[in-house]
Formats: structure tokens, C-alpha cells, sequence
């Protein structure tokens, strides 16, 4: 249709008055479509609870104002709301691995800025637990890597699951521990593996995690890392790559860079 036609028709269908349905939809263009709306406010909304509102005091202890104003002192005074992030985590730290709605606003009122930018980075990041959780936080891997490395880490979730008598994103009733499944965690070459508060344990299988989660409900100090027994990420058996002799300085060059 040249350009006037087109002109014509559309000048013809104003003067009729607009059509019911929209000329998209009758030229067999693709409806729009959405995703399911999330219907959980868990993640984003805060309610006061007899345990988490603002009447109850929060502070940074001796132990850690020092830590405080060591980070807020890293940058120019005009600046110290970059400090946000450190000292929401080291809040946490301070109050059993979770961060209430006290320890928020005052993170606010010592770096000056206003509750809700704390709010929006506590709410954005997943590291931050704006609810109780247990004594051991047990993040599991549940990523492709650890899905499909070693045992792979359904196998890993579920013993956890059993020996712990919960489901994730569940405490156990004694509050010992928290267990939930996270994307992953940058130890993809020790998969499966599992973070528990700061520490990794790695090259997991179901017995070994069941011993892991032992000792520490017993109170005992257990070796983070690999549980099988590797170096770091160390092969595993018998070194099958950069097994000859490393070559000299000019060696294998062409004469004239030798
Ligand atoms: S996939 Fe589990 S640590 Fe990367």
C-alpha cells in the first residue's frame, strides 16, 4: 500500500471513530504475556513482630564499634554511606546471624542517611537474613555444578534433610540449625558443597555431611574445606594433566626469540 493509501485508510477508519479491538490484535500480532505474579511478601516487607521492631534497642557492642569505625574510616567523611554493606554485615554478625529492623536503622543513623537506602540494599542483597534463623545457617548449593558433581548435591540436601528431621527454608525445633538452598557459591570444583555461617565444606557426600553436621551440633571445631580428604581443589587421584617436564626459558622458540 503506497503512502497515501495508507494515509486515506487511516484518515477513513479516525472519522469512523476507533476500532474495538486494537488493529494489532486483528493483524495476528502476539498478545503480550507475563509471568505468575509472586504472591509472597517474605521477601520485601517488613512487619513488627514482638521480636523485630523498632522499640528494641540495637547497638554496636565493644567488640565490634572498633571493627565499626575501622570500616567507616576507609572512606572520605562525605562518602561513609559507601560503608552500608560492611556494616550491615557485621551487624548481622553481632546479632545471631540476622539482621532485625533495630540494627538497620541504626546502621542508618550512624552513616547518616535515611532508613529506607538501608532498607533497599538489606532487601536486595540474599546474604542478609531479616529473620531469625538457627546457631548453624546451612546454605546448600543446589546450583548445575553441585547438582551434578561427585554424589551431586540432591543426594547432599536430602541427608540433610533426613538427619535433621526438616525441609529447607526450615529451623530445627532446638533453633541449632537453619537450612535453606542457594545458587551458587563459588566452590564449584569441591562440588557438591555446602557453606555453614562462614565456613565452606566441600567434596561432600550424605555420610560425610551427616558427620559434619554431628560435630557441630556436639559443640566441636570441624575442619572446613574438603571432606574427602583433597588439597584445596587438588585432583583427586593421580595428576593426569601438566605431568611432563615444565619447558626451560627458550626452549621450543624459533631461533631468533630463543
Ligand atoms: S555450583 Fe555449587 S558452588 Fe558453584
Amino acid at each position: 500500500m503506497s503512502a497515501m493509501a495508507l494515509r486515506q485508510t487511516m484518515r477513513a477508519l479516525l472519522s469512523r471513530g476507533l476500532p474495538k479491538a486494537p488493529l494489532a490484535r486483528s493483524a495476528g500480532v502476539r498478545a503480550i504475556s507475563s509471568t505468575t505474579a509472586v504472591r509472597s511478601d517474605a521477601l520485601f516487607v517488613h512487619r513488627d513482630t514482638p521480636y523485630n521492631n523498632p522499640s528494641i534497642p540495637f547497638e554496636f557492642d565493644e567488640q565490634h564499634m572498633p571493627e565499626a569505625q575501622e570500616i567507616i574510616a576507609r572512606y572520605p567523611w562525605q562518602y561513609k554511606k559507601a560503608a552500608v554493606i560492611p556494616l550491615l554485615h557485621l551487624a548481622q554478625k553481632q546479632n545471631a546471624n540476622w539482621l532485625s529492623i533495630s540494627a538497620m536503622n541504626y546502621v542508618a543513623e550512624l552513616l547518616e542517611m535515611p532508613p529506607m537506602r538501608v532498607y533497599e540494599v538489606a532487601t536486595f542483597y540474599t546474604m542478609y537474613n531479616r529473620d531469625p534463623v538457627g546457631k548453624f545457617f546451612v546454605q546448600v548449593c543446589t546450583t548445575t555444578p553441585c547438582m551434578l558433581g561427585g554424589c551431586g548435591s540432591t543426594a547432599v540436601l536430602q541427608a540433610i534433610e533426613k538427619h535433621l528431621g526438616i525441609t529447607a527454608g526450615h529451623t530445627t525445633k532446638d533453633k541449632k540449625f537453619t537450612v535453606i538452598e542457594v545458587e551458587c557459591l563459588g566452590a564449584c570444583s569441591n562440588a557438591p558443597m555446602v557453606q555453614i555461617n562462614d565456613d565452606y565444606y566441600e567434596d561432600l557426600t550424605p555420610e560425610s555431611i551427616v558427620k559434619v553436621l554431628d560435630g557441630l551440633a556436639r559443640g566441636e571445631k570441624v575442619q572446613p574445606g574438603p571432606q574427602n580428604g583433597r588439597l584445596t581443589s587438588s585432583p583427586d587421584r593421580e595428576n593426569r594433566t601438566l605431568t611432563e617436564k615444565p619447558y626451560g626459558p627458550g626452549e621450543h622458540c624459533v631461533p631468533e626469540f630463543a
